[in-house]
């Protein structure tokens, strides 16, 4: 227990107040991030090359399909700017998570680390990248990564038996989908539930609320 009355596990995952004004509400303590610190540990969260101690996980993404409905489905976190609050996941083009995408430009993404007792809440607005714009990410991928990006088969599509589907890799068929984050909300379930919401108004404004 440090002099905040955190436990050293408890103020690694939640915002710290060092680096931040307490600014008054009538109903919760906010907390107003006066430069990125806080918003960067948030973010390294996300991202797998943190120096935190983060386990990698897949988060769920979900979208909003054509007929208003939710969809959701488990991606591969590719990157996490800290700087932009800019996520990064590869998919095939003609995948229906990208015409979602394309039709309704916002996304949610869900990702419980049972490791850290973290549950991270994002929202998003989201930028389809695809051909020239991604030839140098597409260089990155590795082979044996290439094969969900085929031309063949749309995922999704009818086919006649489990295995009849095409995996010849095409750049064609490969897209990144650039999640801009408007919105965090983290929960950490310890001793004493923790929640805090940061939303972003030119920079990161944070607040505690109630779990
Ligand atoms: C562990 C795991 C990781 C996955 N990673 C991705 C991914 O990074 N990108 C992707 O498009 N689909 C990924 N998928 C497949 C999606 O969950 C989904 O089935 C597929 O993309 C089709 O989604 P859609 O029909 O909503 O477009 C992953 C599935 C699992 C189980």
């Amino acid at each position: 227990m440090n002099s905040s009355g955190r436990t050293a596990a408890e103020g690694r995952h939640l915002p710290a107040a060092s680096g931040t004004r307490a600014v008054a509400s009538s109903h919760q303590r906010s907390l107003e991030l006066r430069s990125r610190t806080n918003s960067v540990l948030t973010l390294a969260l996300l991202c797998r090359e943190s120096h935190l101690l983060w386990r990698p996980a897949h988060p769920t993404l979900a979208t909003v399909s054509s007929e208003g409905l939710p969809q959701a489905r488990t991606v591969v976190l590719r990157k996490a700017d800290r700087a932009s609050g800019r996520l990064e996941i590869h998919t095939n083009l003609f995948s229906p998570k990208v015409a979602e995408l394309k039709a309704t430009p916002v996304a949610a993404l869900h990702v419980w680390d049972s490791g850290s007792r973290l549950q991270i809440r994002v929202q998003a607005d989201a930028v389809i990248a695809h051909g020239d714009d991604v030839a140098e990410t597409w260089s990155r991928v590795p082979e044996q990564s290439r094969t969900a990006y085929s031309l063949g088969s749309v995922p999704g599509s009818l086919i006649p038996e489990a295995l009849a589907y095409e995996s010849t890799p095409d750049a064609a068929a490969f897209a990144v989908v650039h999640l801009h984050i408007r919105l965090m909300d983290l929960l950490h379930l310890g001793s004493q539930h923790r929640r805090a919401q940061f939303v972003r108004e030119g920079g990161w404004v944070g607040n505690w609320v109630a779990p």
